[in-house]
C-alpha cells in the first residue's frame, strides 16, 4: 500500500498507508492530518491542499496542468518553484508508491 509522510516545521510527522488511487489531499483530510484543509474537494479551486515536496520524490511527479499551475501562483505560502505542488493533484501508486511532503505554515 502507498505510503505518504507530512512533515510539519515542528513536531513528529504523520505517516499514513494510503489505498492507490488516493490523492495527497484526500489522504491528508481522512488521516486527520493538520495542515491541510482540502475546501474545494479536489477541484483545483482553493489552494488549500498546497505541499512542498521534498527532494528525492520531484522525478517522480506528474507535470504540472495548467489548472495547478494557475493556483501554484495565488497560495497563501511562498512558492518554490521546484517543490511546490497542489496536494490534490498528486495521486497515489502507479509510479508513486511512496512520498514526503512539508506542510506549508498556513493554507489560508
Ligand atoms: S483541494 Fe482545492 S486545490 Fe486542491
Amino acid at each position: 500500500m502507498p505510503k505518504v509522510t507530512y512533515h510539519r516545521s515542528a513536531g513528529d510527522p504523520d505517516v499514513l498507508d494510503v489505498p492507490a488511487g488516493t490523492n495527497l489531499m484526500r489522504a491528508a483530510v481522512t488521516g486527520g492530518v493538520r495542515g491541510t484543509v482540502g475546501e474545494c474537494g479536489g477541484q483545483a479551486m482553493c489552494a488549500t491542499c498546497y505541499v512542498y515536496v521534498r527532494e528525492p520524490y520531484l522525478g517522480r511527479l506528474p507535470e504540472i496542468g495548467e489548472d495547478e499551475e494557475e493556483l501554484l501562483e495565488c497560495t497563501a505560502a511562498p512558492r518554490d518553484d521546484r517543490r511546490s505542488r497542489l496536494g490534490c493533484r498528486l495521486t497515489l501508486g502507479d509510479g508513486l508508491e511512496e512520498i514526503e511532503v512539508d506542510l506549508p505554515a498556513s493554507q489560508v
